[in-house]
């Protein structure tokens, strides 16, 4: 399966197409559409997310609620187009606009500056308007066809937020409770946590700071044997880390025990083998998060991304103007203050698609129910 996502922040739409999805895979657009809420909410998010309602449209591939087997087209309208058509247009754009919306003052932590420079531009927004998490919206569009592929196989995604700017959700819970955490303001499932994240993020935007956070994404019903050590392309560790990676201000992730596995001994952190009658091969233990050798085996999947805290503060960082040379304050549109909310719901949407994309290359399938039955007869 391949993904292509194309758009810009303030342009007429954002676009996807997927290739490679199976003939009669029933879409829900309206869950979908719930995928797309969540991505725009959440404690800390900007007055952007007040302007669009996001909402996919189907442009090819479906008919009468089901794929073709053709590519698939998804599209999201920006509202925002209409504030910024004179100077995002495709053809002739009024000068005058796009001297006044010109971005100079090049932000630090985001493409802007060598944006410029590798692409040869004058004018960051040249740069800025395809970097923009924006194009996250699409992804999570798409994310909703891969999980409807998924589900249909018994493969589910979950997740919640961990921490944010230091403040942490330590408790343990089992996929069951994953849901609870699409109804709160931030994201946790620790009501105590919780609070305290918000009054975080309120403290951060009083003083025109930021904040950035750690999301946990579980997989549920992954069958064991998904992903090769064969080559290191196949590997589905590596796999999803680039998918996570390639999420906008994601610095890093970790796969089961993630970066504890570097500060203890051999035998607090491999998970040992058992076997029962009743159980097959089982661990007690899934410190190596679903994933050995490149494979998953059987365990839920489990992950974690950081999200670096938003690099636009409305106490503008210093730079440098890019066209004068001179000091500056980087410039300050309008920002989220945090976005970790809609991290978690963008992280579901690109492990469906790595997952997807896995899963379709082991099982191929020109049809779902070539697809389900194949899966049905895996061990
Ligand atoms: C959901 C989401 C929302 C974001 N919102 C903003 C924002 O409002 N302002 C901003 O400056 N950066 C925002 N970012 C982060 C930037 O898009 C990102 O830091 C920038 O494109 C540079 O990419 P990099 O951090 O991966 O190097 C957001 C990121 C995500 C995932």
């Amino acid at each position: 399966m391949r993904l292509t996502t194309a758009g810009e922040s303030h342009g007429k739409a954002l676009v996807a197409i997927i290739e490679g999805l199976p003939a009669h895979l029933k879409i829900d657009l309206e869950k979908i559409g719930e995928d797309l809420a969540l991505r725009q909410s959440g404690f800390g998010r900007g007055a952007r997310q007040k302007i669009e309602r996001d909402r996919a449209e189907i442009l090819t591939g479906v008919r009468n609620g089901e794929t073709l087997g053709s590519p698939v087209t998804l599209c999201i309208f920006n509202k925002d187009f209409e504030n910024w058509s004179s100077c995002m247009s495709d053809g002739a754009c009024d000068e005058a606009v796009m001297l006044k919306k010109r971005l100079t003052k090049v932000r630090p932590g985001h493409a802007d500056l060598t944006g410029v420079i590798k692409f040869e531009q004058e004018d960051a927004r040249n740069i800025l308007e395809r970097a923009s998490a924006r194009e996250t919206a699409i992804r999570v569009a798409a994310g909703g066809v891969y999980k409807q592929y998924l589900s249909t196989l018994g493969i589910e995604i979950g997740g919640y937020v961990k921490e944010v700017c230091g403040v942490k959700d330590t408790g343990e819970y089992t996929f069951g409770e994953l849901k609870k955490a699409k109804t709160t303001g931030v994201g946790m499932l620790d009501d105590e946590a919780e609070k305290l994240a918000e009054e975080r993020i309120a403290r951060a935007k009083k003083e025109g700071d930021t904040a950035g956070g750690i999301v946990e994404i579980r997989v549920k019903g992954l069958k064991s044997g998904f992903g090769s050590m064969m080559t290191y392309a196949e590997k589905l560790d590596a796999r999803l880390a680039q998918g996570l990676m390639s999420i906008q201000a994601i610095k890093g992730v970790e796969v089961g025990a993630g970066f504890a596995v570097g500060k203890t001994s051999g035998k607090d952190i491999h998970d040992e083998i058992s076997y029962s009658e009743e159980r097959g091969f089982y661990r007690e233990t899934n410190r190596s998060g679903g994933i050995e050798g490149g494979m998953s085996n059987g365990g839920e999947i489990v992950l974690r991304a950081a999200m670096k805290p938003i690099p636009t503060l409305m106490k503008g960082l210093n730079t440098v103007d890019y066209l004068t040379k001179e000091r500056a304050t980087a410039a300050s549109e309008r920002s989220d203050v945090c976005a970790i909310f809609a991290l978690e719901i963008i992280a579901e949407a690109v492990v469906a698609q790595v997952l997807a994309d896995v899963v379709s290359e082991r099982l191929g399938g020109d049809t779902m129910r070539e697809v389900t039955e194949r899966y049905s007869r895996l061990p």
